[in-house]
């Protein structure tokens, strides 16, 4: 696989030289390929959305560097500025950020910061806010006076509108009920499929991002112990609870078995994965 995004020693000090100077990222190095969906999970002031920041050079390093399609984002403004267009980042609680008048305005401010013309930016907006399921008249409508979920749609789709190669969420399931939860997801992945892009979920759920990703990125403390498929991160269990982060409860009842010596498969994270392995094991005894 080909590498679209990458770290080299990546670290990052908030207010160097202060009383309050304090060391967010430590020398990472992380890797995102070209069409995958990618998880990074952490605990609270792991360091997970400065990392992302850094992706898109919304944060500059304070050393190391960040490539984009194997060029270093910095290297000169033009490569930054293209950088912003094709890496996406919705921000965590994206929609205290809405401030145009109509949900129109709001989707297309990204595209037209872009310099399309008028006829592309409206087929951006529109086609960026069926993906989340805004309907047409809510176009019109103020973005305050929508629902928080609605809100959130909107800010999703004004990054999708831009139709970046790489969209990255941080936490955008956060505070929403499991319904919503479910539909953000539906939307991200029809994203996926339909533009081959790449994503990255910052989620701290790893019942969310087990049942969503390909592979797992772990945040702790400013650095990246252990990334893998998530049946392979889901096996350093113990680490991972000093970390704050516990293994899917159904994962964890299926290393229990493993541990016992039944032989069981590895990628169990839901209920319903829990009910086909045992279903699977028990015709194959019988
Ligand atoms: N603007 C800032 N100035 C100073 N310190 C900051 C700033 N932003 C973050 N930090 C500190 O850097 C560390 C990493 O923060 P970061 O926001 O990246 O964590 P996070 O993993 O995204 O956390 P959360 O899950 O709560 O969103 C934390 O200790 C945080 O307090
Ligand atoms: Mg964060």
């Amino acid at each position: 696989m080909e590498a679209i995004l990458e770290t080299k020693k990546l670290s990052h000090i908030y207010s160097a030289g202060t009383p309050f100077e304090r060391g967010a990222l430590l020398d990472v190095d992380f890797t995102a390929y070209q069409g995958e969906y990618l998880g990074i999970i952490g605990h609270t002031g792991s360091g997970k959305s400065t990392l992302i920041q850094h992706l898109n050079g919304l944060l500059k390093p304070t050393s190391g560097q960040v490539l984009f399609q194997g060029t270093d984002i910095w290297s000169d403004p033009k490569t930054t500025r293209q950088t912003r267009f094709q890496v996406g980042l919705v921000f965590q609680y994206p929609e205290y950020q809405l401030f145009e008048e109509t949900v129109y305005q709001d989707i297309s401010f990204g595209p037209k910061n872009m310099g399309l013309d008028e006829a592309e930016v409206d087929r951006r907006v529109r086609e960026a806010a069926h993906f989340v399921g805004l309907r047409d008249e809510q176009l019109e409508k103020s973005p305050f006076e929508l629902s928080g979920g609605q809100k959130r749609r909107v800010a999703i789709a004004g990054v999708i509108a831009m139709e970046p190669k790489v969209l990255i969420l941080d936490e955008p399931t956060a505070g929403l009920d499991p319904v919503g939860v479910e539909s953000i997801l539906g939307n991200i992945r029809d994203y996926h499929q339909a533009h081959n892009a790449t994503i990255i979920l910052v989620s701290h759920s790893m019942e969310e991002v087990a049942r969503t990703v390909d592979r797992l990125v772990v945040v702790n403390d400013g650095r990246i112990p252990f990334h893998g498929a998530p049946s392979e991160v889901f096996q350093h269990g113990p680490e991972l609870e000093a970390m704050g982060l516990g293994v899917p409860q159904m994962t964890r009842v299926f290393n229990r078995l493993r541990a016992m010596g039944v032989d069981i498969g590895p990628s169990v994270y839901t209920i319903e994965q829990a009910k086909a392995a045992v279903l699977a094991k028990l015709k194959g005894v019988g």
